[in-house]
């Protein structure tokens, strides 16, 4: 499976059979957590293994009753350490560094498990001082996240992802992409949706010679590459305008 492929299929897996973890795949899957990026390379995490069902229990229990938590086979407690990180990177360290280095960390767990056909859910819904207490976690080391590790016992399903167009800006924050397949489409489906486009205008009755004068003039006034891109606050209504502008040909087809 290559990366893509990982990261598409993950799915929050929270039904999981009783079949035990192979301790090549737990190994693999703590590897790739040990590869995550931190700041500074500190490596301030750690993570706690839990197998007994009593304390997966008690940990389903202080997860706000998820008792789905209790099927998985294994528990593992990303926990950060906050020894180091606070004393480098100073309140940014505390607060932000040290979320983000178990987060990769987490994030590369959940891609190793589905790689190995396994199921996989992150918890970070827990009440940390029963957690705290159940694990023997002392400050200043936090627990940030709890994932499920097995095999499933749903089937996969994957949950929709908000398109590109809503929250990829361009060179400023809130700076729209007019056109992602133009941008970011290779040149068959760029040239596909000249096409369909041209097309469009054609059957609409706009003279094409005119729409590419228009563009040119515009094109003088603006800088490169900016015929793509609009900016919100310039527009009453982005939505119309975005729809105007891919009416217009952009380049000459070559047929
Ligand atoms: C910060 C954070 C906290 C989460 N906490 C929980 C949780 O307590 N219980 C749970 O079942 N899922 C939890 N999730 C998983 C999300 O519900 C899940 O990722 C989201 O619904 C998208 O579904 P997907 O993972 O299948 O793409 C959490 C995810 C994140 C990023």
């Amino acid at each position: 499976m290559n990366v893509m492929d990982a990261i598409q299929k993950r799915w929050g897996c929270r039904k999981f059979s009783d079949e035990p973890l192979d301790k090549e795949d737990l190994g693999t899957i703590l590897d790739a957590g040990r590869f995550a990026p931190s700041a500074g390379n500190l490596q301030d995490r750690s993570f706690i293994i839990i197998k007994d069902s009593k304390l997966k229990s008690d940990i389903a229990q202080a997860s706000g009753n998820q008792t789905w938590m209790q099927t998985a086979p294994v528990l593992v407690v990303i926990v950060a350490e906050n020894m180091k990180v606070g004393k480098f990177f100073g309140p940014r360290g505390d607060k932000i560094y040290s979320v983000q280095d178990t987060s990769f960390a987490a994030q590369n767990m959940l891609l190793a498990a589905t790689d190995l056909g396994l199921g996989c859910s992150l918890v970070v819904g827990f009440n940390e001082e029963k957690l705290n207490q159940i694990l023997k976690i002392e400050p200043p080391a936090r627990p940030h996240a709890i994932i499920a590790f097995g095999k499933p016992l749903e089937q996969a399903k994957t949950s929709s992802k908000y398109p590109l167009e809503k929250f990829v800006y361009f060179e400023k924050h809130k700076n729209k992409i007019a056109d992602m397949d133009v941008t970011f489409g290779d040149l068959k489906k760029a040239k596909e949706h000249i096409a369909v486009k041209t097309e469009e205008a054609k059957k609409k009755g706009i003279s094409f010679i005119e729409k590419i004068k228009s563009l040119f003039k515009r094109k003088k006034q603006e800088p490169l590459g900016e015929d793509h891109f609009m900016e919100d606050k310039s527009v009453s209504n982005p939505e119309e305008v975005k729809h105007e502008k891919a009416n217009i040909p952009r380049f000459l087809p070559k047929n």
